[in-house]
Protein backbone atom coordinates (compact mmCIF):
# COMPACT_ATOMS: atom_id res chain seq x y z
CA UNK A 1 0.00 0.00 0.00
CA UNK A 2 2.63 2.60 0.58
CA UNK A 3 4.67 1.75 -1.73
CA UNK A 4 2.11 2.68 -4.20
CA UNK A 5 1.10 5.91 -2.72
CA UNK A 6 1.60 8.62 -5.42
CA UNK A 7 3.61 11.04 -4.40
CA UNK A 8 4.44 14.67 -5.69
CA UNK A 9 7.64 15.89 -7.31
CA UNK A 10 9.28 19.27 -5.08
CA UNK A 11 9.00 22.40 -6.30
CA UNK A 12 11.96 24.35 -7.76
CA UNK A 13 14.68 25.63 -5.26
CA UNK A 14 13.91 29.37 -4.72
CA UNK A 15 10.31 29.39 -5.28
CA UNK A 16 7.57 30.47 -2.61
CA UNK A 17 6.87 27.54 -0.16
CA UNK A 18 3.02 27.53 -1.91
CA UNK A 19 1.55 28.53 -5.07
CA UNK A 20 -1.61 29.63 -2.85
CA UNK A 21 -3.27 30.11 0.06
CA UNK A 22 -7.06 29.66 0.57
CA UNK A 23 -8.66 31.24 3.54
CA UNK A 24 -11.94 29.68 4.28
CA UNK A 25 -14.38 32.88 5.73
CA UNK A 26 -17.84 32.37 4.28
CA UNK A 27 -19.37 31.10 7.84
CA UNK A 28 -21.90 33.42 9.51
CA UNK A 29 -20.71 31.85 12.79
CA UNK A 30 -24.31 31.63 14.15
CA UNK A 31 -22.85 30.80 17.21
CA UNK A 32 -21.26 34.20 17.80
CA UNK A 33 -25.00 36.12 18.03
CA UNK A 34 -23.80 38.54 16.44
CA UNK A 35 -24.51 40.96 13.78
CA UNK A 36 -20.78 41.17 13.02
CA UNK A 37 -19.47 38.38 10.81
CA UNK A 38 -17.17 36.22 13.17
CA UNK A 39 -14.30 36.55 11.37
CA UNK A 40 -14.32 40.12 11.72
CA UNK A 41 -14.47 40.07 15.92
CA UNK A 42 -10.77 40.81 17.28
CA UNK A 43 -8.62 39.90 19.78
CA UNK A 44 -4.96 41.12 20.08
CA UNK A 45 -5.28 43.96 17.94
CA UNK A 46 -6.16 42.00 15.08
CA UNK A 47 -9.35 40.65 13.47
CA UNK A 48 -9.88 36.54 13.53
CA UNK A 49 -8.62 36.69 9.99
CA UNK A 50 -5.77 39.19 9.96
CA UNK A 51 -4.00 36.56 12.65
CA UNK A 52 -4.94 33.57 9.84
CA UNK A 53 -3.45 35.66 7.14
CA UNK A 54 -0.52 36.87 8.96
CA UNK A 55 0.47 33.27 10.04
CA UNK A 56 0.04 32.70 6.10
CA UNK A 57 1.80 35.67 4.97
CA UNK A 58 5.72 34.57 5.58
CA UNK A 59 5.06 31.94 3.04
CA UNK A 60 4.92 34.76 0.28
CA UNK A 61 2.11 33.15 -2.07
CA UNK A 62 1.61 33.95 -5.47
CA UNK A 63 -2.16 34.35 -4.89
CA UNK A 64 -4.28 34.62 -1.82
CA UNK A 65 -7.98 33.43 -2.09
CA UNK A 66 -10.27 34.86 0.68
CA UNK A 67 -13.86 32.86 0.38
CA UNK A 68 -16.36 35.26 1.89
CA UNK A 69 -20.36 35.04 2.19
CA UNK A 70 -22.03 36.16 5.25
CA UNK A 71 -21.64 40.01 5.79
CA UNK A 72 -19.38 39.61 2.83
CA UNK A 73 -19.71 43.47 2.41
CA UNK A 74 -17.91 43.87 5.31
CA UNK A 75 -15.45 41.56 4.88
CA UNK A 76 -14.51 42.45 1.81
CA UNK A 77 -13.79 46.54 3.35
CA UNK A 78 -11.76 44.90 5.88
CA UNK A 79 -9.75 42.98 3.45
CA UNK A 80 -9.15 45.65 1.50
CA UNK A 81 -7.64 47.75 4.22
CA UNK A 82 -5.65 44.80 6.05
CA UNK A 83 -4.70 42.61 2.76
CA UNK A 84 -5.81 45.14 -0.48
CA UNK A 85 -3.50 42.25 -2.51
CA UNK A 86 -5.59 39.16 -0.99
CA UNK A 87 -8.70 37.81 -3.70
CA UNK A 88 -12.00 38.16 -2.56
CA UNK A 89 -14.10 35.39 -3.91
CA UNK A 90 -17.87 35.18 -2.74
CA UNK A 91 -19.69 31.69 -1.68
CA UNK A 92 -22.91 32.91 -2.52
CA UNK A 93 -24.32 29.81 -0.52
CA UNK A 94 -22.85 28.42 2.48
CA UNK A 95 -23.04 24.53 1.89
CA UNK A 96 -19.99 23.75 3.79
CA UNK A 97 -15.99 23.74 3.94
CA UNK A 98 -15.38 21.67 0.65
CA UNK A 99 -18.25 24.09 -1.65
CA UNK A 100 -16.06 26.94 -0.04
CA UNK A 101 -12.88 25.33 -1.06
CA UNK A 102 -13.89 24.75 -4.49
CA UNK A 103 -15.43 27.76 -5.14
CA UNK A 104 -11.93 29.46 -4.10
CA UNK A 105 -10.23 27.12 -6.31
CA UNK A 106 -12.41 27.87 -9.34
CA UNK A 107 -11.57 31.29 -8.92
CA UNK A 108 -7.94 30.97 -9.75
CA UNK A 109 -7.90 28.04 -12.26
CA UNK A 110 -4.43 28.62 -13.49
CA UNK A 111 -3.00 27.64 -9.81
CA UNK A 112 -1.25 24.23 -9.11
CA UNK A 113 1.64 23.19 -6.73
CA UNK A 114 0.72 22.89 -3.09
CA UNK A 115 -2.11 24.99 -1.75
CA UNK A 116 -2.20 26.05 2.22
CA UNK A 117 -6.15 25.83 2.62
CA UNK A 118 -6.89 27.46 6.08
CA UNK A 119 -9.94 27.57 8.34
CA UNK A 120 -10.54 31.47 9.02
CA UNK A 121 -11.57 31.06 12.53
CA UNK A 122 -8.10 29.88 13.96
CA UNK A 123 -6.80 33.50 15.54
CA UNK A 124 -3.84 31.26 17.19
CA UNK A 125 -2.05 29.77 14.11
CA UNK A 126 1.42 30.95 14.67
CA UNK A 127 3.32 31.23 11.06
CA UNK A 128 6.05 28.85 12.50
CA UNK A 129 3.03 26.48 13.02
CA UNK A 130 2.04 27.05 9.24
CA UNK A 131 5.90 27.04 8.08
CA UNK A 132 6.79 23.77 10.02
CA UNK A 133 3.27 22.16 8.14
CA UNK A 134 4.27 23.11 4.86
CA UNK A 135 7.91 21.94 5.35
CA UNK A 136 6.51 18.75 6.64
CA UNK A 137 4.15 18.04 3.60
CA UNK A 138 7.15 19.32 1.04
CA UNK A 139 9.80 16.95 2.59
CA UNK A 140 7.30 13.77 2.53
CA UNK A 141 6.79 14.66 -1.08
CA UNK A 142 2.73 14.21 -0.21
CA UNK A 143 -0.31 14.87 -1.97
CA UNK A 144 -2.10 16.30 1.33
CA UNK A 145 -1.10 17.10 4.25
CA UNK A 146 -3.74 18.29 7.43
CA UNK A 147 -2.44 19.94 10.44
CA UNK A 148 -3.57 17.74 13.73
CA UNK A 149 -3.35 18.53 17.83
CA UNK A 150 -3.62 15.91 20.62
CA UNK A 151 -6.69 18.06 22.39
CA UNK A 152 -7.80 16.86 25.99
CA UNK A 153 -11.35 18.06 24.85
CA UNK A 154 -11.84 17.00 21.29
CA UNK A 155 -15.67 18.05 21.64
CA UNK A 156 -17.20 19.72 18.50
CA UNK A 157 -14.54 19.15 16.39
CA UNK A 158 -13.18 16.73 13.44
CA UNK A 159 -11.56 13.23 14.45
CA UNK A 160 -8.51 11.77 12.94
CA UNK A 161 -8.64 8.30 12.18
CA UNK A 162 -5.56 6.53 11.67
CA UNK A 163 -4.87 2.96 10.55
CA UNK A 164 -3.04 0.47 12.74
CA UNK A 165 0.05 1.78 11.03
CA UNK A 166 -0.40 5.27 12.04
CA UNK A 167 -1.52 6.26 8.81
CA UNK A 168 -4.21 8.60 8.82
CA UNK A 169 -6.94 7.05 7.03
CA UNK A 170 -9.94 10.06 7.53
CA UNK A 171 -11.43 12.64 9.73
CA UNK A 172 -14.50 12.16 10.67
CA UNK A 173 -16.67 15.22 11.81
CA UNK A 174 -18.21 14.69 15.21
CA UNK A 175 -21.54 14.60 14.41
CA UNK A 176 -20.75 11.44 12.15
CA UNK A 177 -18.63 9.79 14.12
CA UNK A 178 -18.95 6.65 16.20
CA UNK A 179 -18.90 6.58 19.67
CA UNK A 180 -15.55 4.75 19.43
CA UNK A 181 -14.28 7.62 17.40
CA UNK A 182 -15.75 10.09 19.50
CA UNK A 183 -13.14 8.93 21.95
CA UNK A 184 -10.38 9.96 19.98
CA UNK A 185 -8.44 12.82 21.04
CA UNK A 186 -6.41 13.54 17.68
CA UNK A 187 -8.36 16.58 15.92
CA UNK A 188 -8.38 18.32 12.63
CA UNK A 189 -7.08 21.89 12.94
CA UNK A 190 -8.41 22.98 9.59
CA UNK A 191 -5.50 23.28 7.95
CA UNK A 192 -4.37 21.67 5.23
CA UNK A 193 -1.74 21.47 2.58
CA UNK A 194 -2.58 20.16 -0.64
CA UNK A 195 -2.12 19.40 -4.56
CA UNK A 196 -3.93 22.09 -6.05
CA UNK A 197 -4.62 19.84 -8.77
CA UNK A 198 -5.91 16.34 -6.47
CA UNK A 199 -7.76 18.92 -4.21
CA UNK A 200 -10.14 20.10 -6.77
CA UNK A 201 -10.39 16.31 -8.68
CA UNK A 202 -11.22 14.84 -4.70
CA UNK A 203 -14.01 18.36 -4.21
CA UNK A 204 -15.34 17.66 -7.38
CA UNK A 205 -16.04 14.17 -6.09
CA UNK A 206 -17.34 14.79 -2.62
CA UNK A 207 -21.11 14.52 -1.29
CA UNK A 208 -23.57 15.93 1.06
CA UNK A 209 -24.17 12.33 2.44
CA UNK A 210 -23.86 13.40 5.98
CA UNK A 211 -25.46 14.58 9.45
CA UNK A 212 -25.09 18.32 8.35
CA UNK A 213 -25.98 17.88 4.46
CA UNK A 214 -22.93 20.15 3.61
CA UNK A 215 -19.88 19.18 1.33
CA UNK A 216 -16.96 18.61 3.59
CA UNK A 217 -13.81 19.65 2.83
CA UNK A 218 -12.00 17.11 5.36
CA UNK A 219 -14.11 14.09 2.95
CA UNK A 220 -11.24 14.89 0.45
CA UNK A 221 -8.55 13.62 2.90
CA UNK A 222 -10.30 10.08 2.66
CA UNK A 223 -11.06 10.30 -1.46
CA UNK A 224 -6.71 10.90 -1.66
CA UNK A 225 -6.70 7.96 0.68
CA UNK A 226 -8.88 5.97 -1.11
CA UNK A 227 -7.07 7.17 -4.24
CA UNK A 228 -3.61 5.67 -3.34
CA UNK A 229 -2.27 9.35 -2.79
CA UNK A 230 0.53 10.18 -0.28
CA UNK A 231 -1.76 11.75 2.74
CA UNK A 232 -0.12 13.17 6.22
CA UNK A 233 -1.03 14.23 9.38
CA UNK A 234 1.23 16.85 10.77
CA UNK A 235 0.94 17.12 14.73
CA UNK A 236 1.39 20.59 15.59
CA UNK A 237 3.91 21.08 18.45
CA UNK A 238 1.31 23.40 20.84
CA UNK A 239 -2.11 22.50 20.46
CA UNK A 240 -3.13 25.72 21.47
CA UNK A 241 -1.73 27.00 18.01
CA UNK A 242 -4.86 25.16 16.56
CA UNK A 243 -7.98 26.29 18.71
CA UNK A 244 -10.78 27.32 16.73
CA UNK A 245 -13.20 30.25 17.82
CA UNK A 246 -16.75 29.38 17.78
CA UNK A 247 -18.74 31.87 20.14
CA UNK A 248 -18.19 34.75 22.94
CA UNK A 249 -16.28 32.64 25.49
CA UNK A 250 -14.09 31.37 23.06
CA UNK A 251 -13.14 33.92 21.88
CA UNK A 252 -12.61 35.47 25.37
CA UNK A 253 -10.41 32.31 26.07
CA UNK A 254 -8.71 32.88 22.70
CA UNK A 255 -7.61 36.50 22.97
CA UNK A 256 -6.43 35.55 26.82
CA UNK A 257 -3.83 32.83 25.31
CA UNK A 258 -3.40 35.30 22.74
CA UNK A 259 -2.41 37.93 25.13
CA UNK A 260 -0.13 35.29 27.45
CA UNK A 261 2.25 34.49 24.45
CA UNK A 262 2.56 38.07 24.06
CA UNK A 263 3.84 39.11 27.62
CA UNK A 264 5.32 35.66 27.76
CA UNK A 265 7.57 36.72 25.05
CA UNK A 266 7.59 40.59 26.46
CA UNK A 267 8.83 38.92 29.71
CA UNK A 268 11.66 36.95 28.03
CA UNK A 269 13.14 39.78 25.94
CA UNK A 270 13.76 41.63 29.35
CA UNK A 271 10.27 43.34 29.92
CA UNK A 272 8.98 43.50 33.64
CA UNK A 273 4.99 42.78 33.52
CA UNK A 274 3.87 43.19 36.96
CA UNK A 275 0.83 41.93 36.57
CA UNK A 276 0.57 39.60 33.66
CA UNK A 277 -3.38 39.01 34.71
CA UNK A 278 -4.54 42.28 34.01
CA UNK A 279 -2.26 43.64 31.42
CA UNK A 280 -2.99 43.18 27.77
CA UNK A 281 -0.82 43.71 24.98
CA UNK A 282 -1.61 43.98 21.14
CA UNK A 283 0.18 41.56 19.07
CA UNK A 284 0.80 45.00 16.74
CA UNK A 285 2.96 46.55 19.54
CA UNK A 286 6.82 46.83 20.44
CA UNK A 287 7.98 47.04 24.14
CA UNK A 288 11.69 47.54 24.70
CA UNK A 289 13.86 45.79 27.09
CA UNK A 290 13.30 47.36 30.61
CA UNK A 291 10.51 48.82 30.07
CA UNK A 292 7.83 48.52 33.01
CA UNK A 293 4.16 47.74 32.44
CA UNK A 294 2.22 48.18 36.05
CA UNK A 295 -0.73 46.18 36.67
CA UNK A 296 -3.78 47.26 34.47
CA UNK A 297 -2.09 48.19 31.53
CA UNK A 298 -3.38 48.30 27.90
CA UNK A 299 -1.11 48.60 24.99
CA UNK A 300 -2.75 48.74 21.50
CA UNK A 301 -2.49 49.05 17.75
CA UNK A 302 0.95 50.16 16.94
CA UNK A 303 1.61 51.67 20.24
CA UNK A 304 6.09 51.58 21.41
CA UNK A 305 7.41 51.85 24.58
CA UNK A 306 10.61 52.54 24.88
CA UNK A 307 13.73 50.94 27.19
CA UNK A 308 13.42 52.62 30.92
CA UNK A 309 9.72 53.61 30.70
CA UNK A 310 7.35 52.96 32.95
CA UNK A 311 3.39 52.18 31.72
CA UNK A 312 0.63 52.46 34.11
CA UNK A 313 -0.66 51.27 36.94
CA UNK A 314 -4.06 51.71 34.95
CA UNK A 315 -3.02 52.97 31.68
CA UNK A 316 -4.78 52.76 27.95
CA UNK A 317 -2.11 53.69 25.25
CA UNK A 318 -3.58 53.13 21.59
CA UNK A 319 -0.97 54.03 18.83
CA UNK A 320 1.36 56.12 21.16
CA UNK A 321 4.82 56.46 21.05
CA UNK A 322 6.19 56.15 24.61
CA UNK A 323 10.33 57.33 24.41
CA UNK A 324 13.34 56.17 26.91
CA UNK A 325 12.60 56.82 30.72
CA UNK A 326 9.06 58.08 30.10
CA UNK A 327 6.65 57.91 33.24
CA UNK A 328 2.63 57.21 32.03
CA UNK A 329 0.44 56.90 35.32
CA UNK A 330 -3.38 56.39 34.97
CA UNK A 331 -2.90 57.64 31.41
CA UNK A 332 -5.71 57.01 28.49
CA UNK A 333 -3.82 58.10 24.81
CA UNK A 334 -4.71 58.28 21.48
CA UNK A 335 -1.98 58.59 18.89
CA UNK A 336 -0.15 60.48 21.46
CA UNK A 337 4.29 61.00 20.77
CA UNK A 338 5.33 61.25 24.66
CA UNK A 339 9.39 61.80 24.12
CA UNK A 340 11.93 60.48 26.67
CA UNK A 341 11.78 61.16 30.25
CA UNK A 342 8.69 62.74 29.90
CA UNK A 343 5.65 62.63 32.96
CA UNK A 344 2.17 62.10 32.11
CA UNK A 345 -0.69 61.51 34.71
CA UNK A 346 -1.58 60.94 36.68
CA UNK A 347 -5.09 61.25 35.49
CA UNK A 348 -4.35 62.90 32.23
CA UNK A 349 -6.04 61.89 28.57
CA UNK A 350 -3.33 62.53 25.55
CA UNK A 351 -5.39 62.95 22.01
CA UNK A 352 -4.28 62.60 18.77
CA UNK A 353 -1.82 64.75 17.47
CA UNK A 354 -0.27 65.52 20.90
CA UNK A 355 3.64 65.66 20.74
CA UNK A 356 5.28 65.97 24.15
CA UNK A 357 9.55 66.66 24.00
CA UNK A 358 11.34 65.22 26.16
CA UNK A 359 11.59 65.56 29.93
CA UNK A 360 8.33 67.56 29.61
CA UNK A 361 5.06 67.11 31.84
CA UNK A 362 1.36 67.06 31.62
CA UNK A 363 0.36 66.32 35.29
CA UNK A 364 -2.82 65.55 36.76
CA UNK A 365 -6.31 65.92 35.28
CA UNK A 366 -4.88 67.73 31.68
CA UNK A 367 -6.39 66.86 28.50
CA UNK A 368 -4.00 67.33 25.48
CA UNK A 369 -5.10 67.53 21.65
CA UNK A 370 -2.80 68.30 18.82
CA UNK A 371 -0.41 69.52 21.04
CA UNK A 372 3.44 70.37 20.10
CA UNK A 373 4.74 70.86 23.99
CA UNK A 374 8.21 71.94 23.86
CA UNK A 375 11.21 70.29 25.58
CA UNK A 376 11.39 70.70 29.49
CA UNK A 377 7.70 72.63 29.53
CA UNK A 378 4.86 71.68 31.81
CA UNK A 379 1.28 71.50 32.03
CA UNK A 380 1.19 70.18 35.51
CA UNK A 381 -2.38 70.95 37.04
CA UNK A 382 -6.18 70.86 35.23
CA UNK A 383 -6.08 72.19 32.09
CA UNK A 384 -7.39 71.75 28.69
CA UNK A 385 -4.44 72.06 25.90
CA UNK A 386 -6.04 72.18 22.23
CA UNK A 387 -4.66 73.22 19.00
CA UNK A 388 -1.42 74.36 20.57
CA UNK A 389 2.18 75.17 20.29
CA UNK A 390 4.29 75.61 23.41
CA UNK A 391 7.83 76.36 23.49
CA UNK A 392 10.53 75.08 25.33
CA UNK A 393 10.98 75.65 29.47
CA UNK A 394 7.75 76.90 29.64
CA UNK A 395 5.13 76.69 32.62
CA UNK A 396 1.66 76.79 32.22
CA UNK A 397 -0.46 77.97 35.25
CA UNK A 398 -2.95 75.59 36.82
CA UNK A 399 -6.19 75.56 35.69
CA UNK A 400 -5.99 77.00 31.91
CA UNK A 401 -7.79 76.61 28.78
CA UNK A 402 -6.85 77.28 25.39
CA UNK A 403 -9.82 77.81 24.07
CA UNK A 404 -9.46 76.51 20.55
CA UNK A 405 -12.97 76.60 19.41
CA UNK A 406 -15.43 79.46 18.23
CA UNK A 407 -18.37 77.21 17.90
CA UNK A 408 -17.39 76.65 13.79
CA UNK A 409 -13.73 76.19 13.61
CA UNK A 410 -10.52 75.34 15.20
CA UNK A 411 -7.61 78.03 16.61
CA UNK A 412 -4.20 77.81 17.04
CA UNK A 413 -2.49 79.34 20.46
CA UNK A 414 1.05 79.89 20.00
CA UNK A 415 3.27 80.21 22.97
CA UNK A 416 7.00 80.52 23.30
CA UNK A 417 9.64 79.54 25.20
CA UNK A 418 10.30 79.72 28.82
CA UNK A 419 6.80 81.79 29.03
CA UNK A 420 5.51 81.66 32.64
CA UNK A 421 1.73 81.92 32.38
CA UNK A 422 -0.81 82.52 35.54
CA UNK A 423 -2.75 79.96 36.63
CA UNK A 424 -6.65 80.10 35.74
CA UNK A 425 -5.76 81.80 31.79
CA UNK A 426 -7.68 81.06 29.22
CA UNK A 427 -5.98 81.42 25.77
CA UNK A 428 -8.53 81.93 23.05
CA UNK A 429 -7.39 81.64 20.16
CA UNK A 430 -6.06 82.15 17.76
CA UNK A 431 -3.11 84.11 19.92
CA UNK A 432 0.43 84.55 20.65
CA UNK A 433 2.39 84.77 23.46
CA UNK A 434 5.71 85.67 23.17
CA UNK A 435 9.22 83.82 24.05
CA UNK A 436 9.65 84.84 28.03
CA UNK A 437 6.54 86.32 28.06
CA UNK A 438 4.17 86.33 31.30
CA UNK A 439 0.71 86.59 32.14
CA UNK A 440 -0.74 87.18 35.58
CA UNK A 441 -3.51 84.57 37.27
CA UNK A 442 -7.18 84.95 36.32
CA UNK A 443 -6.04 86.46 32.94
CA UNK A 444 -8.33 86.05 29.73
CA UNK A 445 -5.66 86.73 27.20
CA UNK A 446 -7.56 87.59 23.62
CA UNK A 447 -4.75 89.75 21.88
CA UNK A 448 -0.94 88.78 21.20
CA UNK A 449 1.39 89.34 24.06
CA UNK A 450 4.84 90.74 23.30
CA UNK A 451 8.07 88.54 24.47
CA UNK A 452 9.47 89.51 27.70
CA UNK A 453 5.98 91.49 28.45
CA UNK A 454 3.62 90.54 31.64
CA UNK A 455 -0.11 90.16 30.36
CA UNK A 456 -2.64 91.25 32.97
CA UNK A 457 -6.18 90.71 31.39
CA UNK A 458 -8.65 90.59 34.45
CA UNK A 459 -11.37 93.06 35.66
CA UNK A 460 -9.50 95.00 38.67
CA UNK A 461 -10.60 94.58 42.32
CA UNK A 462 -12.91 96.48 44.11
CA UNK A 463 -14.27 95.89 47.45
CA UNK A 464 -17.57 97.09 48.73
CA UNK A 465 -16.96 97.87 52.80
CA UNK A 466 -19.55 96.95 55.35
CA UNK A 467 -21.77 94.98 52.43
CA UNK A 468 -22.36 92.19 54.57
CA UNK A 469 -22.98 94.08 57.62
CA UNK A 470 -26.04 95.64 55.30
CA UNK A 471 -27.18 93.35 53.15
CA UNK A 472 -26.81 90.13 55.17
CA UNK A 473 -27.04 90.46 58.66
CA UNK A 474 -28.11 88.15 61.55
CA UNK A 475 -25.94 85.56 58.98
CA UNK A 476 -23.10 83.72 60.71
CA UNK A 477 -20.81 85.71 57.92
CA UNK A 478 -22.55 88.69 59.18
CA UNK A 479 -21.25 87.70 63.04
CA UNK A 480 -17.72 86.50 61.83
CA UNK A 481 -17.61 90.23 60.50
CA UNK A 482 -18.39 92.07 63.31
CA UNK A 483 -16.08 90.09 65.32
CA UNK A 484 -13.12 90.39 63.08
CA UNK A 485 -13.89 93.96 62.94
CA UNK A 486 -13.90 94.52 66.77
CA UNK A 487 -10.53 92.96 67.35
CA UNK A 488 -9.04 95.00 64.64
CA UNK A 489 -10.60 98.29 66.35
CA UNK A 490 -9.15 96.56 69.92
CA UNK A 491 -6.14 95.93 68.48
CA UNK A 492 -5.73 99.47 66.89
CA UNK A 493 -7.09 101.09 70.35
CA UNK A 494 -4.12 98.96 72.07
CA UNK A 495 -1.70 100.36 70.32
CA UNK A 496 -2.78 103.69 70.54
CA UNK A 497 -2.13 103.37 74.49
CA UNK A 498 0.23 101.22 74.27
CA UNK A 499 2.57 103.27 75.98
CA UNK A 500 0.08 104.33 78.84
CA UNK A 501 -2.04 102.58 81.08
CA UNK A 502 -2.26 99.27 81.22
CA UNK A 503 -4.46 97.03 79.29
CA UNK A 504 -7.05 94.28 80.48
CA UNK A 505 -5.85 91.14 79.75
C1 LIG B 1 -14.19 22.43 10.79
C2 LIG B 1 -13.79 21.04 10.29
C3 LIG B 1 -13.41 20.17 11.49
C4 LIG B 1 -12.28 20.83 12.25
C5 LIG B 1 -12.65 22.25 12.64
C6 LIG B 1 -11.47 22.96 13.22
C7 LIG B 1 -15.16 20.68 8.32
C8 LIG B 1 -16.30 19.93 7.73
N1 LIG B 1 -14.91 20.44 9.59
O1 LIG B 1 -15.33 22.29 11.61
O2 LIG B 1 -13.00 18.90 11.05
O3 LIG B 1 -11.99 20.08 13.40
O4 LIG B 1 -13.08 23.00 11.50
O5 LIG B 1 -11.83 24.20 13.75
O6 LIG B 1 -14.50 21.43 7.61
N2 LIG B 1 -16.93 27.96 5.79
C9 LIG B 1 -17.15 28.57 4.58
N3 LIG B 1 -18.23 28.19 3.85
C10 LIG B 1 -19.10 27.26 4.27
C11 LIG B 1 -18.86 26.63 5.52
C12 LIG B 1 -17.77 27.01 6.26
O7 LIG B 1 -16.39 29.43 4.16
O8 LIG B 1 -20.04 26.97 3.52
C13 LIG B 1 -15.75 28.35 6.57
C14 LIG B 1 -16.10 28.96 7.91
O9 LIG B 1 -16.19 30.37 7.81
C15 LIG B 1 -14.92 28.50 8.77
C16 LIG B 1 -14.45 27.24 8.13
O10 LIG B 1 -15.01 27.20 6.84
O11 LIG B 1 -13.86 29.46 8.76
C17 LIG B 1 -14.88 26.01 8.92
O12 LIG B 1 -16.28 26.02 9.05
P1 LIG B 1 -16.98 25.76 10.46
O13 LIG B 1 -18.42 25.73 10.24
O14 LIG B 1 -16.43 26.67 11.48
O15 LIG B 1 -16.47 24.26 10.70
P2 LIG B 1 -16.29 23.51 12.06
O16 LIG B 1 -17.59 22.93 12.45
O17 LIG B 1 -15.60 24.37 13.02
CA1 LIG C 1 -14.96 26.42 13.23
Amino acid sequence: MIAQETAVAAPPAGSPAVAGVVVLAAGQGTRMRSAVPKVLHTLGGRSLLGHVLAAAEPLNAGATVVVVGAGRDLVEEHLAQIAPSALPVVQEEQRGSGHAAAVALDAVPDLEGPVLLVNGDSPLLRAATVAALVEAHRAAGSVLTVLTAEVDDPTGLGRIVRDADGGVRAIVEECDATPEQRGIREINAGVYVGDAAAVRRALARISTDNDQGEQYLTDVLGLLVADGARVRGHVAEDPDDVLGCNDRRELAARRRTLNDRVLDDLMRSGVTVVDPQTTWVDVTCAVAADAVLEPGTQLRGVTTVAAGAVVGPDSTLVDTEVGEGASVVRTHSLQAVIGPEVSVGPFAYLRPGTRLGAGSKVGTFVETKNADIGEGSKVPHLSYVGDATIGAGTNIGAATVFVNYDGVAKHHTTIGAHARTGADNMFVAPVTVGDGAYTAAGSVITSDVPPGAMAVARAPQRNVAGWVRRRRSGTPAAEAAAAAESRAEAAAGGRSEASGADTDK
